[in-house]
């Protein structure tokens, strides 16, 4: 088998991939409206009450229809897992890999077809998009071939007289729930590291971006999962995601999403239930506040640039967003002039046109709530470019910069999750790693210097999960930057990483007498 390497990304400049990716829109334009069913042990359900998800640039367009679990349907997808379980366990993890290797390539094969969703469904421009369906297909790859690593255990020592072994075991039934924002990587990654490690999961994905997640569970169907191993449960975080979380079959939680959310899981999940014989293994990944750190000696055009395109790749909607750019005095007002020039070339529109660099955020909450920031972000700084919304047609929000924030203002601590990005002016390194490390986050960060000294200091004083020097925070390669954060960004599980799926099993050790 050929060593990994991560899927490289399509160029769009040549001709032949635009008309693809172009085929591959109208054909998903074909599939819009469709209905999708609750995936338990193998059976479609279709339920009365359905999550309608939309297109956020064009809210009359539908994608499609998602029949929703209730607790009585997530009680049965529970049982199909425990039962799925008794047999999945004891496949071979060879065998399981072969299903991600399988799901991989179908996965490649049908790679414009599922950014096409991406697009439709949440919003992303053509590289956003394809960045997401990339990152999949490494998860698919990196996590059976780490599988195959992992699956004999480890070396340790034996005394003479006795054989002692230490390998790994799958944990039970896991609960996975993700974001909307990486809506197939996130979704798949999270799932089938569960999954390859022998555990059956129940899946339950962000209300909305269900229809990728279909996609993505009929996929797995057909790369020879067997029934029972993946159920497919959308519904209401409230109702069965509570439900699930407090159930006491459930042995771990693989959760990313906000902070809020993050933390009631893992309160609710520290609880022993009524036939709870474990303590529940919870990986939280959530919010972060990532800042981009420009000295006094950087090449200032590569700050700018870092700068804007950590900040307003997505809209903003990344948990690695680069919404705060703290910049050394001396450098500040020019680094300022470049990021707002460079940040006025932006394109803002249809994700489906192929120049759109930046396309809608996800809904009307989201909206509400970053352009509410906005108006914050007057109280608390010059605004330099954008503060304009339009939510006529779309959740369109123009990229904003403001400048002369206070290291303490809200916009500089609360993660917005949106095209906001504060400009705060720091007095020397000292002050400059302070403001970094000054909020409950710990997620990404960067900083742009060519001061030997200060990315030394920096590698051991900015306190977050993943640190880059000379470039933006956002864009972790699967297998070459595993990904998660310090403090409240969560539990650094690290996806993507070399150690992710020992989150997922429990070692045994045995010692026998020879
Ligand atoms: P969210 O917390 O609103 O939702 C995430 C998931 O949790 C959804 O599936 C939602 O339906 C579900 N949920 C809601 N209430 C629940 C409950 N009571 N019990 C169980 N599940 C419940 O997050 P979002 O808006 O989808 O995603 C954006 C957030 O995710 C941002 O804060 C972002 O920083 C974070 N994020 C973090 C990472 C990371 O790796 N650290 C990656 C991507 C996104
Ligand atoms: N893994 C994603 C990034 O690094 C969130 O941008």
């Amino acid at each position: 088998m050929k060593p990994y390497t991560h899927e490289p990304f399509t160029n769009f400049n040549d001709e032949m991939n635009k008309k693809a990716f172009q085929d591959a829109l109208a054909y998903v334009q074909s599939q819009l409206g469709k209905e999708y069913p609750v995936i338990i042990g193998g059976q479609e359900i279709t339920t009365e009450e359905k999550i309608t998800s939309i297109n956020p640039a064009n809210k009359e367009e539908i994608i499609g229809r998602v029949s929703m679990a209730d607790q009585e349907l997530a009680e049965k997808a529970m049982q199909a897992a425990l039962t799925a379980f008794e047999s999945w366990k004891k496949w071979r993890p060879e065998h399981r890999a072969n299903i991600l290797f399988r799901a991989a390539a179908m996965l490649r094969r049908r790679k414009h077809e599922f950014s096409a969703y991406l697009v439709k469904e949440a919003g992303k421009p053509w590289k956003e998009a394809d960045a997401d369906t990339a990152e999949a297909i490494d998860f698919l790859e990196f996590y059976a071939r780490q599988m195959l690593r992992i699956k004999d255990g480890f070396p340790v020592n034996s005394r003479d007289g006795e054989y002692n072994q230490y390998h790994y075991i799958p944990l039970g039934v896991g609960i996975i729930i993700s974001p909307f924002n990486f809506p197939l990587a996130i979704m798949a990654g999270t799932t089938v590291a569960a999954i390859v490690t022998g555990n059956t999961v129940l899946l339950k994905p962000a209300n909305s971006t269900p229809v990728v997640a279909a996609k993505f569970v009929e996929l797995m169907k057909e790369a020879g999962l067997p029934d029972g191993v993946l159920n497919f449960v959308p519904g209401s975080g409230s109702k069965i995601g509570d439900y699930l979380v407090d159930h006491p079959k459930t042995r771990f939680i693989s959760f990313t999403g906000s902070r809020e959310v993050g933390c009631r899981i893992n309160e609710r999940a520290a609880k022993i239930n009524p036939g709870q014989i474990w303590i529940k293994r919870v990986i939280a990944e959530m919010g972060g506040k990532d800042t981009v750190v420009v000295d006094k000696d950087a090449d200032l055009d590569l700050a700018a640039a870092s700068i804007v395109y950590s900040a307003f790749g997505f809209s903003g909607q990344k948990c690695s967003a680069g919404s705060r750019a703290v910049v050394h005095q001396d450098v500040y007002e020019e680094v300022l002039e470049k990021a707002v020039a460079l940040t006025k070339t932006l394109t803002v529109g249809n994700p489906e046109d192929a120049d759109t660099y930046m396309g809608p955020v996800i809904d009307e909450k989201a909206f509400n709530k970053i352009m509410s920031y906005i108006e914050i972000g007057k109280q608390e700084g010059r605004l330099m470019t954008g503060g304009e919304g339009d939510d006529s047609k779309g959740y369109f929000i123009q990229p904003t910069i403001f400048a002369d924030v206070d290291e303490k203002a809200r916009i500089m601590q609360e993660e917005i999750f949106g095209p906001v990005l504060a400009f705060c002016k720091a007095r020397d390194f000292d002050h400059m790693m302070e403001i970094a490390n000054n909020t409950e986050y710990g997620l990404t960060g960067a900083l742009i210097s060519n001061n030997r000294e200060h990315i030394e200091r920096a590698r051991e004083e900015f306190h977050v999960g993943n640190l880059y020097f000379n470039r933006g925070c956002t864009g972790a390669i699967v297998g070459y930057q595993p990904f998660g954060g310090f403090n409240m960004s969560g539990t650094d599980s690290k996806a993507g990483g070399p150690d992710y799926l020992l989150l997922h099993m429990q070692a045994k050790t045995t010692s026998e007498m020879l």
